[in-house]
Order: structure tokens, then sequence, then C-alpha cells
């Protein structure tokens, strides 16, 4: 048996730009994460569950399943992928995988990336092998196209690094430093953020406006460089300011909601340093920027002006700055260190 973890995240600049290839910065959520567990089959049969779902889902079987993107992750490890790591079978053995995860579905907080990331450290842990971190982000990102459609490969960056990064598709991300501890509050509107609908929109916008759109991606990409400088120089009020240019950026692009500009007005005018959309938006989470005295005030703030759960986070540079930089091409999978799939002999 081997058990696997990985974490959320939450975009900070960039998003939909990041698609045409531009830079963003995304930060972890360590305190929020999943969990895949594989274990050879007792019945013959290959079957999922998750806590998230009531039920068993049986792997070939006719309905498609809320699992079958794992389905097809393995099936794919298993024919192109395990065979270049020795591991020759006849066919997909028989699996019992489950899933846990305290990461909320469709809330732009990268809980499909983190699942791919966990199942496939999973599915080689239960062969003995750990895969370099590059190499989990690399299949899990091309998994995450499936389920997609288009994916720049931020979230499976997140989800494998412990300190924030800068990112562009095609390059190795960049773990950023962290000049100083900030707090950020994410606040979940309730609404569902469909991804590969919100992303396939603004493709269409795209082609409809491209002058426009190309000219609002251009500067949430300078959004994003300069955020990352913010970060690494503790520039709190810096990089309040650039959260709230690209919420306005956003708006713009048309990806922000009526409940979405609630929250996030709510938040910078309780004293939020900034404050923005976080993931494709149309639904999903806010993220905001907090000075520590304030963090009670906005969150009840996000309350009243009605997010259904608000989670805070503690960025702190002494935790994370054992991860930070020494290899700027890839960190740890997890916050604390490389979360080496667990065998259970
Ligand atoms: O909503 P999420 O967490 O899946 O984030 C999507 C981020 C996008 O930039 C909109 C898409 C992408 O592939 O980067």
């Amino acid at each position: 048996m081997a058990i696997a973890t990985a974490h959320a995240k939450v975009i900070l600049a960039g998003e939909h730009a990041v698609v045409y290839g531009h830079p963003a910065v995304a930060m972890p959520v360590c305190s929020l994460s999943c969990e895949v567990g594989i274990v050879d089959s007792p019945d013959g049969l290959t079957s999922f569950v998750a806590d998230a779902y009531p039920g068993r889902f049986l792997a070939g079987a006719h309905e498609e399943h809320p699992l079958s993107f794992l389905e097809d992750l393995l099936g794919w490890l298993f024919r192109d992928e395990l065979p270049r790591w020795g591991v020759e079978l006849a066919g997909p053995p028989p699996l019992s995988i489950s899933v846990r995860s305290e990461i909320p579905i469709g809330a732009g907080m990268g809980s499909s990336a983190a699942i791919l990331v966990a199942a496939t450290r999973a599915l080689f842990g239960h062969y003995g092998i750990t895969p370099p971190a590059s190499e989990i982000q690399r299949l899990a990102h091309a998994a995450e196209m499936g389920v997609h459609g288009r994916s720049s490969g931020l979230d499976v960056a997140a989800a494998v690094h412990s300190a924030p990064v800068l990112f562009t598709t095609g390059e190795p991300a960049v773990s950023l430093s962290i000049g100083a501890p900030f707090d950020l509050l994410v606040a979940r509107s309730g609404v569902q953020s469909l991804t590969r609908k919100v992303v396939l929109d603004v493709l269409e916008r795209r082609k409809r406006e491209p002058a426009l759109i190309d000219g609002l991606f251009t500067q949430m990409g300078g959004i994003a460089r300069n955020l990352g400088e913010a970060i690494a120089d503790g520039n709190l009020s810096g990089m309040g300011r650039l959260m709230n240019r690209n919420q306005e950026l956003l708006a713009d692009l048309g990806v922000s909601s009526l409940d979405l500009d609630r929250l996030v007005a709510a938040a910078q005018e309780a004293g939020a340093l900034g404050a923005k959309l976080t993931g494709a938006g149309r639904g999903g989470c806010i993220v905001a920027l907090a000075e520590p005295v304030l963090v009670a005030t906005i969150r009840e703030a996000l309350r009243e002006a009605g997010a259904v759960e608000v989670h805070e986070y503690h960025v702190d540079p002494q935790v994370v700055a054992g991860n930070v930089a020494r290899d700027p091409v890839m960190r740890v999978g997890g916050c604390s260190g490389q979360p080496r799939p667990q065998r259970v002999e």
C-alpha cells in the first residue's frame, strides 16, 4: 500500500494570462491538503472511493464517474510511464484507490491538481519508486491537460513546491524568497468556479478582441513579475496595490462576479492591503492580504459579506526559508519536506 499527499494553492497574480505564456505567482497553502491511498484490490476489481462523493466507483464502468480523471491518469501511467521505470506488467493490476481531501472542490484552490500530484506519487510509491519532483510535476501537468482542456501547469507547480513560485509555462518554476511575514485570508464565495468553462470563455473572447485581451494579459504578466519582487523585498503595501490592480484587470477580462466583487470590496474596506479573486473566477474564492492586527476584522467583514468559509494563512519566511532558492528549478513536494509516499506493507 502507498499513501501520498499534496497541498492546495492560491494564485496571487497572473491567472488566465499564464495560459498565454505570461508569468504568474502562486502561493502553496500547506495547511490544506489531500491524500491518495493505493492498495492491491482485495476483490480483483479496480475501484475508487472519495470522501467528497458517496459510493464506490468501478473502473471501466459505462457511466463516467467523478473520479474518472484518476482512472485516465492511472491507465496512462501504467501504459506509457511506469515501464520506463522498470514496472512491466501484462495489464493494469486491480487496485483500490481512496481519496481524502480538505481542499474545497471548484474553489480555485487547485484541488484537482493536488489530487493528480498525490495520485501520481502514490502510484509510483506503490511500486517503491520516488521520482524527482520535476517528473511528478511533468506527469501531473500532462494529466491536468486532460481535465481542464487547456492548462498552464501553474496549479501543479504550486502543488509540488513549498515556497511561493513565479511560474511561466515551459520554464522551471522559480521559488521566491519572502522578505517579510504576511497573512492571507482566503474566502470562499460558495459558488463553484468551473475552470474549464471559464478558460474556454476567455479563449473565445480573445478570438473576438485579441488586442484588448492581450493588452490585459501583458499588464497581468507585469504585475506578476513586480509582485515576485515585492514579496522578496517584504514590501507588503506594494504587494497589496498589485493585487488590487490585478483584480481590476480580471474584472475587465470578465471573470469576476457580483459575489466575488462583494467579497473583494468587503476585504478592502475592512483594511486589507489588497484583495482579488483567485483561480479561474466567476465563483470560487478571493484572497486578501492583511497585516496581522487586522486579520480578525477582515475575517468578520468577509463573513458578513457572505463568505461561506474563511481560511487564514500566515506566511512566515522562517518556516519557508529552508526551502527557498537553493534549487530554483524544483523544490520540495510538500511544505515540510518532500512528502515521500509511505509504504505500508
Ligand atoms: O481555478 P483553478 O484553481 O484551476 O486555476 C486556474 C488558473 C488559470 O490560470 C485560469 C488556468 C491555468 O491553467 O493556469
